[in-house]
């Protein structure tokens, strides 16, 4: 078989890339990514030089980088994003761009062909639940920028299979951490800052709640819906551990031996999704077992951050300062914190 990943330089697509290189050696894998800020060669240094794999690096919202790579596919597994929503919030136009053109792209290349596309989506296009939990039928009611990109990137993908016959499968996990997560989603920066005693900025009541899941299980359930789901079908992907904010940054401060003091409340995220709950019954009816339990998969992350300093400090050295400054800076000196 020949897959081709897009997006898999990036936290969870370098983690299915090496899984699939690595347990799949009669497969060819190609990888095609745009290595924005987040995507980084060094999350697939393990691969290198191996013979059924490649990458390339290009743009899925430019045709002539995708056509010649999907031509030579069966399989196109879509992690290509811009994902992380304080900056969909500051400015949405990359978001609209690569989230819904790209896709729209994606899909005019498979037209016509029996290939298929295995979209990686995210329960945030089922918006904020009060309370239960939120199956594949669920309403989209995305509530963030990112949220709504992403749910129109399904919704075309939806369209494309009623209209033109198009083969897809679709994943929907939830919250995802694990090592070589870019440090500006919740558990990396806050492991992170803990690590370099710098303040952990818990927005607003801290009582947000998410659904979070280890990033190796998140992989295992990908191979499994691209070997055995069901062409045309959604999968919801969560890990079942509903945790507010407050215990998330709890548990790191525990883990990580930093003083209680660097929890500081900040001013909120707009708009901000209070509680997100999968419903993941029928990925288990397709033979999901989780691998991880919680507890297990803080620890091996608080490790890795550890263990890995040569990783992300660069990186937080980088242009992250100057996003850091933008989105933290006035937050944490209202909350008496000057940086
Ligand atoms: P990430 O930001 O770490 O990685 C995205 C990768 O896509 C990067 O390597 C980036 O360079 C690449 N990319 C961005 N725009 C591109 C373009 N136009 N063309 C080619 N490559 C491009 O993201 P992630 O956290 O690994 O998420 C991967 C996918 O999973 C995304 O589709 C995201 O919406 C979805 N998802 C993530 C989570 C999570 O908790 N991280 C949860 C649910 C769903
Ligand atoms: P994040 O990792 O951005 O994921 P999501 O896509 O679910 O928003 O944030 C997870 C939760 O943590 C979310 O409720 C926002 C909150 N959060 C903070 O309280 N402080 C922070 O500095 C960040 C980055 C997130």
């Amino acid at each position: 078989m020949n897959v081709l990943i897009t997006g898999g330089a990036g936290f969870i697509g370098s983690h299915f890339t090496k899984f699939v290189v690595n347990n799949y050696t009669d497969y060819q894998v190609v990888v095609i990514d745009k290595l924005n800020y987040r995507g980084n060669l060094a999350n697939l240094k393990e691969i290198e030089g191996k013979t059924n794999y490649k990458f390339i690096r290009g743009d899925i919202c430019v045709k002539e980088d995708i056509l010649p790579q999907v031509s030579e596919a069966d399989v196109v597994v879509n992690f290509a994003a811009e994902t992380f929503v304080d900056r969909a919030i500051m400015d949405a136009s990359d978001f609209l761009s690569t989230d819904v053109f790209g896709v729209y792209n994606l899909l005019e290349a498979i037209r016509g062909t029996d290939k298929v596309l295995i979209h990686i989506s995210t329960d945030e296009v089922y918006g904020s639940l009060e309370e239960g939990f939120a199956d594949e039928n669920y309403p989209l009611r995305p509530g963030n920028p990112y949220s709504a990109s992403k749910a129109s990137g399904d919704l075309l993908i939806l369209s494309y299979a009623n209209t033109y016959g198009i083969r897809f499968k679709m994943v929907r996990p939830s919250n995802n951490f694990g090592p070589n997560q870019y440090p500006e989603n919740l558990v990396p920066l806050f492991i992170t800052n803990a690590i370099e005693g710098r303040p952990l900025p818990i927005y607003g009541d801290g009582q947000y709640r998410r659904d979070w899941i280890y990033v190796m299980d998140t992989v295992r359930a990908i191979d499994l819906v691209m070997h055995e789901g069901e062409i045309g079908e959604i999968y919801n992907v969560g890990g079942g551990n509903i945790r507010t904010n407050l215990e998330i940054t709890e548990e790191i401060i525990e883990r990580t031996g930093a003083s209680k003091d660097l929890m500081v409340f900040v001013d909120d995220r707009q708009g901000h999704d209070r509680r997100y709950a999968l419903d993941s019954s029928k990925i288990k009816e397709l033979g999901f077992e989780q691998r991880y339990e919680f507890g297990k998969a803080m620890e091996l992350t608080v490790n890795w951050y550890r263990e890995n300093e040569d990783w992300w400090r660069p990186i937080k050295s980088g242009e992250f300062r100057e996003y850091y400054e933008k989105q933290y800076r006035e937050r944490l000196s209202k909350a008496g914190y000057g940086e």
